[in-house]
């Protein structure tokens, strides 16, 4: 076997594949997509997390410009999770997974602690952030209305970066709703013991419910 190069030393290459199933012990070739996106979905979600502990410590220091980069960056992470979600909707054909499904126990990516983990960080963004709009003195719904362009302590970016960041995580568990729609049907009990309906109540949660709100207290006055 060649030696290891230095790059494949720092990655734990070897580590990080040897948790991979090896070609003749998957039960389909379908397996090898189904692990893999699993799997790179839990690394992603290292670093959506970590972005989002960054972006509170910078709302929380009052960089908000920074802060809303950052989300940016995070709900673009979310994308390439959707897209993975999408790749395996058009490559997973039904009967591989029917065959996955017998290996895979009582584990449910609902279990994930980084999965977990990421929907409290970014809950926990709306203390700090809620904290600035009320040292300026600023209302949400009158921001959502004023604002004209000009955005010089970033705060319009930041709640911008709020909206698209949730939006991204939505459209991530929609493209997942379609998924499992796809590969179980919406009748067929999951492994944590509920079918559709559940994911449905799940996700029907915004991570920042007033923001979306305050649309909603912006046109409670407006008569057409
Ligand atoms: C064949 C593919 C898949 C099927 C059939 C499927 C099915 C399900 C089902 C039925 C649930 C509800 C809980 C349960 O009963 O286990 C669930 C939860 C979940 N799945 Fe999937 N899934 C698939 C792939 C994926 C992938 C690729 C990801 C990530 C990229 C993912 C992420 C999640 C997450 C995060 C939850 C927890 C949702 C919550 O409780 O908020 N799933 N999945």
């Amino acid at each position: 076997m060649a030696e290891e190069t230095a790059y494949e030393k720092y990655l734990h290459a070897d580590k990080i594949l040897s948790f991979q199933k090896k070609e003749d012990e998957l039960v389909c070739d379908g397996e090898r997509d189904f692990q893999g996106v699993q799997q790179e979905a839990e690394l992603i979600w290292t670093r959506i997390n970590f972005m989002l502990k960054r972006t509170n410590e910078r709302i929380r220091r009052g960089d908000l410009h920074e802060a809303g980069h950052l989300l940016e960056q995070a709900a673009a992470l979310w994308s390439d999770l959707t897209g993975k979600s999408e790749e395996l909707l058009w490559r997973l054909w039904p009967g591989d997974f029917l065959k996955i499904r017998g290996t895979l126990g009582r584990g449910s990516t609902a279990d994930s602690p980084r999965y977990k983990e990421s929907e409290q960080l970014a809950r926990l963004l709306w203390t700090p952030y809620e904290k600035v709009l009320k040292a300026k003195g600023v209302g949400l719904a009158s921001l959502l209305g004023d604002a004209k362009g000009e955005d010089s302590d970033g705060l319009v970016s930041l709640t911008k970066a709020m909206m698209w960041y949730d939006y991204r995580v939505q459209e991530f568990n929609l493209a997942h709703l379609y998924l499992v729609f796809g590969e179980i049907g919406d009748k067929t009990v999951g492994l944590k013991g509920g079918t559709t309906a559940y994911l449905i109540k799940r996700y029907n949660k915004f991570l920042f419910p007033k923001l979306w709100d305050s649309i909603n207290e912006l046109y409670k006055d407006f008569k057409s």
